[in-house]
């Protein structure tokens, strides 16, 4: 009998626990802590590999071109930067509609410029600020509202000019004659534009006159063929003023088939510091060489990510360059990066 009562008493609990379980819900989780109205998601922050740059470079004129465009590429690579990369073949109308062609691509997010000349940017501009698109400009400056582009990274063109001025005075100081042709980058170009302004603005310092001026657009061809019209004008000519290398080499070898010694009866003072550059200073052709920096993208790609998470940024970012002298190009030469 005894063994009876207990069985059907843990019968009876053994019901009553079933009973409870089936009734009582499943514990149902404490009700989450309502967001705080005042939480914010984080901003997105860009990182390198977010970027697609829209490159639009300019063309292939020249040495200091190519250091360019291999600093943007390269650079591009080791940042994990998705670039797309368009070579304007030095044709205005070739970089309007490629910035307008990376507007309507929705992978670009970023649009970089080497602009061909100052003006007739606004319209794209525009269209890329309502896009949404971040803008840098890099090595040339334009004429443009400020809001309308991040930032611009490039050099001091005039104060290259300014340096040429001061150089060429020095490289006249004993000719009584101080009579400089000038050979010019291509017209509008803010690169010869400004050369061409700071130029001016030092020449008087020690006397030197401008008897000559004509485009050579930035090619060793054209500069020789317009070195000898000018040696046709005119054989009293003390110096050369040339915007580029590649334009001064080009006048070297006019001067030496016109039976003058480049360098020696004629000076030549250029703009850029590429290797060929060097190489006519060693040879005694170039006498000394104001240096204008290709290598800018390191700095373009940082301005542009900045921009992408909203920082603000100066509106330019003046490149630091200096001059060489004959005397240390041999030297320096093995230096030099292009
Ligand atoms: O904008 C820089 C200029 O462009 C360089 O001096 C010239 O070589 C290039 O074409």
């Amino acid at each position: 009998m005894k063994l009876a009562k207990i069985l059907f008493g843990s019968l009876m609990v053994l019901v009553f626990l079933t009973a409870l379980v089936g009734c009582t819900p499943a514990a149902t989780p404490a009700p989450a802590e309502p967001a705080a109205a005042t939480e914010v998601p984080a901003a997105v922050k860009y990182e390198y590999k977010d970027m697609t740059v829209g490159f639009i470079q300019t063309g292939s004129e020249g040495g200091w071109r190519a250091a360019n465009t291999a600093s943007f590429k390269e650079t591009a690579e080791q940042l994990g930067i998705n670039l797309k990369f368009y070579d304007a073949q030095n044709k205005l109308e070739n970089q309007i509609s490629a910035f307008r062609n990376f507007i309507q691509d929705k992978e670009v997010n970023v649009i970089i410029l080497a602009a061909l000349e100052t003006s007739g940017w606004d319209d794209v501009l525009k269209e890329a600020k309502a896009a949404g698109k971040v803008v840098v400009l890099e090595d040339r400056r334009i004429d443009a509202s400020e809001d309308l582009y991040a930032t611009y990274i490039g050099s001091d063109f005039a104060e290259e000019g300014r340096k040429a001025a001061l150089e060429m005075c020095k490289l006249l100081e004993d000719s009584e004659a101080k009579n400089v042709v000038e050979l010019v980058g291509n017209v509008g170009s803010s690169a010869a534009i400004d050369r061409g302004l700071g130029f001016r603005e030092k020449m008087g310092e020690c006397g030197i006159t401008i008897t000559q001026s004509q485009t050579a657009n930035w090619d060793s061809t054209q500069g020789k063929t317009v070195m000898e019209a000018f040696l046709k004008q005119s054989t009293d000519i003390q110096g050369v003023f040339a915007q580029n290398d590649e334009m001064g080499l080009g006048a070297a070898l006019a001067i030496e088939e016109a039976g003058l010694v480049a360098g020696t009866d004629i000076k030549i003072l250029t703009v850029d510091a590429t290797a060929g550059a060097f190489k006519g200073m060693i040879e005694g052709d170039i006498n000394t060489v104001v240096e204008c920096n290709p290598l800018l993208a390191p700095q373009v790609y940082e301005a542009a990510l900045k921009a992408l998470n909203g920082e603000s940024l100066p509106k330019w970012v003046p490149s630091q360059e200096g001059v060489f002298y004959q005397a240390d190009a041999e030297s320096i030469l093995p230096t030099r990066k292009y």
